[in-house]
């Protein structure tokens, strides 16, 4: 019998590929300022909250913008967000992902979601896979960004469950140190030079199964 007792999912770049449309939806921010940035720089952008990810490129750029103007950006590069993610389908969903939650569930293993995206809920709509998180933890709910562990303590606290009995999936490293400082086992989802420090790292939830997970 495993003593894990929930599951927690970061979204984007875990269970659906939107980390794909938040790096084309700042680029195109970038190029318009007049500047680029490197695949290699957005890893640093991932799970990193929209406000914050606007600091970073205008850093990258060396350009400075009044708080007025930042926010402006910020609705900008949303605004190509939402509409690139309002075409999104449940085909969108990584190999994996709706196998594993499936098999949590019938196995008795909570599962959350613990996202830094205030668009969760409408990925989680046009995916049709809502119903899969017993609850929803996100951009909305919480007011310390990764690394912090908020996101997924409030996950666990709603979950009635401990963190030590978590396990957290995540391809992002700020993502990877949250689920660490809040005391969770976490499974890296991507590449093992990049996220250094998870238990395990996998490419992809279809890699993953309730055995690898008793084994942790
Ligand atoms: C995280 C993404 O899940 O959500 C980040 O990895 C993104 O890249 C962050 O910036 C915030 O998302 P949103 O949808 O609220 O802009
Ligand atoms: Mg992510």
């Amino acid at each position: 019998m495993s003593t894990i007792k929930a599951c927690i999912f970061d979204l984007d770049g875990v269970i659906v590929d939107t980390a794909v449309y938040h790096y084309k939806a700042w680029k195109r921010l970038a190029n318009e300022l007049g500047f680029d940035f490197t695949e290699e720089d957005n890893e640093k952008l991932k799970g990193v909250s929209r406000t914050r990810s606007l600091e970073l490129i205008l850093q990258w750029g060396d350009v400075s913008k009044t708080d007025a103007e930042k926010e402006a950006l910020a609705t900008r590069k949303n605004n190509w967000y939402v509409e690139m993610i309002s075409h999104m389908t449940p085909e969108e969903v990584l190999p994996g992902a709706r196998e594993f939650l499936e098999s949590c569930i019938n196995a008795g293993i909570k599962t959350a979601l613990g996202s830094a995206s205030k668009n969760s809920v409408t990925i989680l709509e046009k995916t049709a896979i809502a119903h899969f998180f017993n609850v929803v933890i996100d951009g909305n709910k919480v007011s310390k960004p990764k690394p912090d562990p908020e996101v997924f303590l409030k996950g666990a606290q709603a979950l009635n469950v401990a963190p030590a009995v978590c396990v957290v999936f995540e391809d992002a490293i700020a993502g990877v140190q949250a689920a660490l400082a809040g005391g969770m086992k976490v499974v890296g989802i991507g590449s093992p030079q990049v996220l250094a420090g998870a238990h395990l790292v996998l490419s992809g939830l279809d890699k993953m199964s309730l055995e690898k997970l008793n084994n942790l």
